[in-house]
């Protein structure tokens, strides 16, 4: 099947895939996004593209990584994503900000007194993750922050605390799982405070250029977007039977939203729907599911995108307990049966699929697919 692509091997680039390098970048690191790719591969691809100006589309942009990159360069452009959670902090990291604003509203913060905040109507689902004066700190700071007037600044207070709550919390994230641990908690004021400040400082650190950046809740398979508008598309989907995201942000999102994405719309997410006519007989139903999702993604790119625009696809394979699938070489039929020239395959990393996390069902590839319409 393969001599049907060149698959390119880089896999020195392993950690380019990941968010991992974004962790100490300012901005970049205002919302840990376990899902997303690094700036360096966004600018790598846009440097590659030539792309200096026009209208840069992610259909899942996640905490909007792609977005951000085109921000510090000027460039247009477009995230699509349906999580709620990814959408409000891509939203508040590609803003444009007046620090000085931003401090008042800090130094105001910093004067209100305490008092107990009702807290009945958080679930015991939701408390147990909490120590109980953390918890009563952080509606104290909730309902204070929802009286902010100016909603960029409210928004950027309210990320802030998301992140702060996260951070003061017994929430153990272990793969899709999250778990309670208990351990010591510094006091939420103090490390709410220092991370405000943090923040405003990294916007002294990173120099955006003029030009306009939409972030929007949209369905990758039907995009608000009319024909032949873009000019570049760089993304990353959700990697086939891998949907950690719809439960790793439910703490947070039942919290500060009132919602969780498995609840609004579980079969919103790319993959979920088992019951579509079969692209490949020989795959499990989840895998088809999957495909048949891409395949009206694929095709919306083919619709939105002008002529000979270029296409970087990040995507991983798929691991069964007794098979690997090869998304990146399937989903490049795909692109190629609709209309795209597939031009490369570059392999970014390696790692073994396993069963019951002892048994080796074979190896898996993160790949990054450039095509060109
Ligand atoms: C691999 S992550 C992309 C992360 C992004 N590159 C970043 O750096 O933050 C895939 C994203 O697709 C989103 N997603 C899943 N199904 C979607 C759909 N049907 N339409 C749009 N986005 C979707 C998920 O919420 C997730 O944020």
């Amino acid at each position: 099947m393969k001599k049907d692509f060149v698959l390119e091997d880089k896999t020195e680039w392993a950690r380019f895939a990941t968010f991992v390098p974004n962790k100490h970048l300012p901005v970049y690191n205002w919302f840990y996004y376990k899902e997303g790719f690094s700036r360096f591969l966004v600018s790598e691809l846009l440097k590659k593209f030539k792309i200096k100006k026009g209208l840069v589309l992610d259909p899942f942009c996640g905490v909007g990584t792609t977005n951000l990159v085109c921000k510090e360069k000027g460039i247009d452009s477009v995230g699509f994503d349906i999580s709620p959670i990814a959408l409000f902090a891509a939203r508040v990291k590609t803003r444009d900000y007046d620090v000085e604003k931003l401090k008042r509203t800090l130094s105001k913060l910093k004067k209100v007194k305490f008092k107990k905040p009702d807290i009945l109507w958080i679930s015991s689902k939701i408390r147990r993750f909490f120590n109980k004066h953390t918890l009563d700190d952080i509606v104290f700071f909730m309902d204070e922050v929802k009286r902010i007037d100016d909603p960029v600044v409210r928004d950027f207070f309210h990320l802030a605390l998301i992140t702060t709550a996260v951070r003061t919390s017994y929430i153990y994230k272990d793969g899709s799982v999250v778990k309670i641990r208990k351990h010591p908690v510094p006091p939420f004021r103090k490390v709410y405070f220092a991370r405000t400040k943090r923040m405003m400082y990294d916007l002294k650190k990173i120099e955006f250029r003029p030009c306009k950046t939409i972030i929007e809740k949209c369905d990758a398979r039907m995009m608000k977007l009319d024909n032949n508008v873009i000019d570049a598309i760089i993304t990353s989907p959700p990697y086939l039977n891998k949907i950690e995201y719809t439960k790793i942000y439910r703490i947070e999102e039942l919290l500060f939203f009132g919602i969780a994405s498995r609840e609004i719309g579980i079969r919103s997410y790319i993959g979920l729907k088992a019951d579509t006519k079969k692209l490949f007989p020989e795959l499990p139903d989840v895998a088809n599911a999957y495909f048949s999702d891409m395949k009206k993604v694929l095709e919306e790119m083919w619709r939105v995108t002008k002529d000979n625009v270029k296409i970087a696809i990040v995507v991983g394979n798929g691991c069964f307990s007794n098979r690997v699938v090869e998304s990146d070489i399937l989903l490049s039929y795909l692109a190629r049966d609709i209309g795209f020239r597939v031009k490369k395959i570059i392999v970014l990393n390696k790692r073994w699929c396993m069963k019951n996390r002892v048994v080796k069902v074979g190896k898996l590839r993160e790949s990054l697919l450039i095509m060109e319409k």
